[in-house]
């Protein structure tokens, strides 16, 4: 699943020239019985199956280092923000674990996990892909990543609002044509401009983030 994720576009890149290192690891390494087994049933009945403590607890031991952030990516984690994102930017490492089953031992969250992380109020069959979501938001705040420092000033939620509408050329296309002030060369009339379309776009699409 993380292979393309890992190897394309910014998150490729940043690995390439050293700036982020990633090492994806199979839970099943640290199973000891023949079928390799890493899920069982939950005490006490109900669906799904649930990941056994044995091989998290061995995993996370050995890969663990001092100082080291243990993160379980679960919907029922605190929300992932930009400021979650920032503050796990500038950790030296991270451990991240996802669950592919209905959860997880409770004795893993209580001993061997720091951080419960959730990337949203849905729920996905794979927290594999919460981790590369988070791997990708915290990327983006590691100094180098990103080419242009500035992307990450004037973009949505980092100044508390909703991106503005932006436009490249051509001027006019198929009748529809750029605001005339984004044209106008007037830096500071644009900025204006920037902000008042933030801030109707943020009262329109998240009202609550302008509370
Ligand atoms: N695993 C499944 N759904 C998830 C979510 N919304 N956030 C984090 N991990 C998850």
């Amino acid at each position: 699943m993380l292979d393309g994720f890992l190897a394309e576009s910014i998150v490729g890149r940043a690995r390439e020239s050293g700036l982020i290192g990633i090492t994806v690891h199979n839970l099943r390494d640290w199973t000891t019985d023949k079928h390799h087994t890493a899920d069982d049933r939950p005490f006490g009945g109900g669906a799904g199956m649930l990941l056994k403590p044995e091989p998290v607890f061995a995993a996370i031991e050995q890969l663990q280092s001092p100082g080291c952030r243990r993160i379980y990516l679960t919907p029922d984690g605190v929300p992932l923000s930009p400021a979650v994102a920032k503050e796990l930017s500038g950790l030296e490492h991270l451990i991240l674990l996802s669950g592919h089953y209905e959860g997880i031992d409770q004795r893993i969250r209580d001993s061997v996990i720091d951080q419960e992380i959730s990337i949203g109020d849905y729920v996905l069959t794979n927290g594999t892909l919460a981790a590369a979501v988070l791997v990708d938001a915290l990327s983006r705040f590691i100094p180098g990543v990103l080419g242009e420092e500035k992307s990450l000033t004037h973009e949505s939620f980092t100044g508390k609002l909703l991106d503005f509408p932006q436009y490249t050329r051509p001027a006019e296309f198929r009748g529809m044509s750029v605001p005339d002030v984004l044209l106008s060369g007037n830096h500071a009339e644009i900025e204006k401009w920037r902000r008042d379309h933030a801030l109707e776009k943020t009262r329109q699409v998240r009202p609550d983030l302008l509370k």
